[in-house]
């Protein structure tokens, strides 16, 4: 039987990619074990690497904004990345990164059973809704995928280059919002 606490340590000690040579601290994820509404950016920045928790730097900051405009923090979502380390200079993840990292978040998965999944930007929704998601089009959209419910966000980082895509965004937790009352069990 897996548990989050032989989870968590196995992933703390993890060399199954190249990234394990360069980072200071694996990103495991924070939030709730139990939490009905998992948040997946892409992989952890500077700041992240840093301090060992995903979301802390200026993006981290927003995504901060954007839960309490539909009366949720961090005690209340899980917040997890694709990859658990820092890719050096901030580029993409390669795909036998992202392979290799794959199976810690489906063991996250696996424990948590959250009720709803929200994927911070393309790639990650690219990986957990569909390859050829358009982000400009089908952020906001809600999808079934292996029975659980599904949509995209537009990533902090780019609300932070383009405020422009804010108004969407709102309108976009709004029905994330409505979701969750839909399907959530846990008071919010
Ligand atoms: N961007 C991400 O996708 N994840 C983080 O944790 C920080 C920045
Ligand atoms: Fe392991 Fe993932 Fe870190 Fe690679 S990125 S070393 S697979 S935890």
């Amino acid at each position: 039987m897996d548990s989050w606490e032989k989870l968590k340590s196995e992933c703390l000690a993890c060399r199954a990619c190249g990234l394990c040579e360069t980072r200071n601290n694996v990103v495991f994820g924070v939030g709730p074990e139990d939490a009905e509404v998992l948040f997946i950016g892409e992989g952890p920045g500077e700041q992240e690497d840093l301090k060992g928790e995903p979301f802390v730097g200026r993006g981290g900051k927003l995504l901060d904004d954007m839960l309490e405009l539909i009366y949720l923090d961090r005690t209340r979502v899980y917040i997890a990345n694709m990859v658990k380390c820092r890719p050096p200079k901030n580029r993409d993840p390669l795909p036998a990164e992202q392979e290799a990292c794959a199976g810690w978040l489906q063991r996250q998965l696996a424990l948590m059973q959250p009720k709803l999944i929200v994927c911070l930007g393309r790639i990650s929704a690219m990986k957990f809704i569909k390859p050829d998601f358009k982000i400009t089009r089908e952020h906001g959209q809600w999808f079934d995928v292996d029975g659980r419910r599904v949509m995209a966000l537009y990533h902090p980082a780019a609300l932070l280059r383009d405020p422009g895509k804010r108004p969407e965004t709102f309108d976009d937790l709004k029905r994330l919002q409505a979701e969750i009352r839909a399907v959530c069990t846990h008071t919010y």
